[in-house]
């Protein structure tokens, strides 16, 4: 089964809110059907949906669900319940800003009434929800344009984690640069970092490279270095999980090393990412929260332990990028350059004032 832009990673279907099983992936491709915000918020959790902007479709479509279950017959009454769903979906996972970002969304619909009926709500939930959808693979298309134009027409990229299609409700913000850049006829060789320990690299942006028929071979994460030093890189592209005001990026555990091994070899590091993973409130990246996830997710893979029974792990799902690593910051505006806490201000500046 190909990826394409008719299949969403996440959609609503049928008063259900519906999601390509990414834990299966590539072995078999499912899509998984929940009725309630409690079972979205237990696949977040649980990476069924993975990837920022998908988190945040996730969690809109999560409201939407809310709306329909809730036995709520005053407007008011559904008010509760939502703030109820809203914190429910809060808590499933804590670094993708893009979730928080999804959740004030929706709270503003329904807090911007009047509404004559719970129906009326309900039915405006659904809209907003499938608004962020539509919204998303828009906005991706236009960092992809922006982002092509700094891929030569011959390149060797590495690639973290996965941020295509599957990451996101469609068409990608890293891999939908090298999207882009492919459509436009460039020649590229895409070498796919696996991602210890969930294996988004080796597992799910390996398979949409190959849906795609784009060059690709998958490394090992500890060997970028080496890539870089005897075999040309011409550039990095990397996603983000939430970027401070200041340009500090949190990304995929392995990114950070992945930066200073770009800076040690000259190679340009990307991030791209749209404007609602740019979290302005905070300052810096040593404050954002950092997922820790089961220490069983490094010792067993795929259902077989790989380590001594009883050695402890630890298993940070993201890191910070500190900005001076960063060449810049691709977003759906434009290419964003240091100094990032000057530009990043700007840019927000300029989107309030409706510029
Ligand atoms: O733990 P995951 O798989 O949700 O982490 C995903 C990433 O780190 C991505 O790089 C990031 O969300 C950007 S995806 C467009």
């Amino acid at each position: 089964m190909a990826i394409n832009e008719e299949v969403r990673s996440v959609f609503w279907e049928n008063n259900q809110v519906c999601m390509i099983d990414q834990t299966v992936l590539p072995a078999r491709f499912e899509i998984r059907r929940y009725d309630t915000y409690q079972e979205v918020a237990e696949a977040i959790r649980a990476m069924v949906v993975r990837g920022a902007p998908a988190i945040g479709a996730a969690a809109g479509f999560g409201m939407a669900a809310a709306t329909q279950q809730s036995k709520a017959t005053t407007v008011a009454a559904l008010m509760d319940d939502l703030r109820a769903a809203r914190s429910v979906l809060a808590r499933s996972r804590p670094t993708a800003v893009n979730l928080f970002w999804a959740l004030e969304r929706m709270m503003r619909v329904a807090e911007g009434g009047p509404w004559s009926s719970v129906d009326e709500l309900r039915r405006a939930f659904v809209a907003e929800a499938e608004q962020i959808a539509d919204e998303d693979i828009e906005i991706n298309k236009r960092m992809g344009e922006n982002g092509a134009a700094l891929v030569p027409q011959e390149a060797t990229i590495i690639h973290h984690c996965n941020t295509g299609s599957l990451a996101t409700v469609g068409w990608g913000t890293a891999l939908g640069v090298v999207r882009s850049a492919y459509a436009q006829g460039k020649k590229l060789h895409v070498l796919v970092d696996e991602t210890r320990p969930r294996l988004q690299g080796a597992r799910l942006t390996a398979w949409e490279l190959k849906n795609l028929g784009i060059k690709h071979t998958i490394i090992p994460d500890g060997s970028s270095g080496h890539y870089m030093r005897r075999r040309g890189v011409d550039l990095c592209l990397v996603g983000a999980d939430r970027i401070a005001a200041n340009g500090d990026t949190a990304n995929k555990i392995g990114t950070y090393n992945l930066a200073v091994v770009a800076r040690e070899n000259w190679v340009p590091f990307y991030v791209v990412a749209p404007f609602s993973t740019i979290d302005m409130s905070i300052m810096h990246g040593d404050l954002i929260e950092i997922e820790e996830r089961d220490q069983e997710e490094v010792t067993v893979i795929q259902g077989q332990r790989i380590a001594p029974e009883g050695s402890p792990a630890s298993n940070p799902a993201f890191d910070v990028t500190p900005h001076h690593y960063i060449t810049a910051i691709i977003t759906e505006y434009g290419v964003i350059r240091p100094p990032f806490n000057v530009s990043l201000h700007k840019l927000a500046e300029n989107l309030k004032a409706g510029m």
